[in-house]
């Protein structure tokens, strides 16, 4: 086999290693919303809206206008932790494009609603993570629903290579708050606790994880595309490199979020 086929062959083995890491990931986070906030809603059990959330954030009788969007956060965190990442399955855009055309639809509206629900969330009831992380929050707001109207824009003119581009950047950006509960189990359990981390969320690994969480992601994401896109084989292998450990640090963070986490609180 040559150079470039062992090359290519590593960059899309640990690729698909790590998207299967990251749907069995999200799989638990929607189970674990499902489980805690939709068992609540169903059941009218309000108060499992205010086991993970803090007391002013969750369910709080009297704040009409903040609960709805609440509950519209979470409806929609729903559709993205089991329907998002069907997107990036290529088998299902071929096979069923009219699935996927509406899915995406369905995934830039949703972009939306949960981009505006949640900074409506974090500036009516206040930062529930900090100063910095609201900053972060705003910027993976302002940056996730640019990403999905240029995405949407470009499949509507039929321009497919540019919009799965964007359509990618749309995806990392979207999973930004998912990637940051992964990140902070895996720095915890690093560290044997709470090491760089204050109550107000303002020690250095909180300010780093603040934006981190969402700039990240979108800077392997673009080394990744330059790799496949203009790199040669040294640069596919060393992506290749990246993803494993990308594959590695998910699956452990996904364990570790759901053992130490989601679980504990259902
Ligand atoms: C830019 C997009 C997003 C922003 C700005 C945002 C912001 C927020 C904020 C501020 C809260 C805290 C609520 C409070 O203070 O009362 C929150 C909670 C929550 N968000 Fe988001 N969010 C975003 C995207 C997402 C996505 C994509 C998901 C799921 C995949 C998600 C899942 C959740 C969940 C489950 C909670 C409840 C806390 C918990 O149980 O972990 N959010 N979000």
């Amino acid at each position: 086999m040559s150079m470039e086929k062992i090359a290519a062959k590593a960059l899309r083995t640990t690729t698909v290693a790590w998207f299967v890491a990251l749907m069995a990931g999200l799989w638990a986070f929607g189970m674990y919303i499902v489980g805690l906030y939709g068992v609540g809603a169903v059941t009218g059990r309000w108060d499992r809206w205010n086991v993970m959330l803090p007391k002013g954030h969750g369910y709080t009788p009297g704040d009409v206008s903040g609960n709805l969007a609440l509950g519209v956060h979470l409806l929609m965190a729903t559709f993205v932790t089991f329907m998002a990442a069907l997107q990036l399955i290529p088998d299902i855009r071929t096979r069923a494009p009219g699935f996927h055309r509406w899915n995406g639809r369905v995934f830039v509206a949703v972009a939306y609603a949960i981009a505006g629900s949640g900074v409506f969330i974090a500036f009516t009831r206040g930062a529930v993570a900090g100063v910095y992380m609201a900053i972060g929050n705003t910027l993976n707001a302002v940056l996730l629903t640019a990403c999905a109207t240029q995405a949407l824009r470009l499949a509507m003119a039929r321009r497919f290579e540019a919009h799965r581009r964007w359509a990618l950047r749309t995806f990392v950006l979207m999973l930004g708050v998912f990637f940051y509960r992964l990140g902070m189990m895996l720095w915890f359990t690093a560290h044997g606790g709470p090491v760089g981390h204050t109550k107000a969320f303002d020690g250095p690994f909180d300010i780093f994880l603040a934006f981190a969480h969402v700039l990240l992601p979108l800077a392997v994401l673009e080394l990744y595309l330059l790799a496949r896109e203009r790199g040669g084989p040294w640069a596919a292998l060393a992506m290749a490199g990246v993803m494993a450990v990308a594959a590695l640090a998910t699956a452990a963070g996904g364990v570790l979020a759901v053992v130490g986490l989601w679980l504990p609180s259902l």
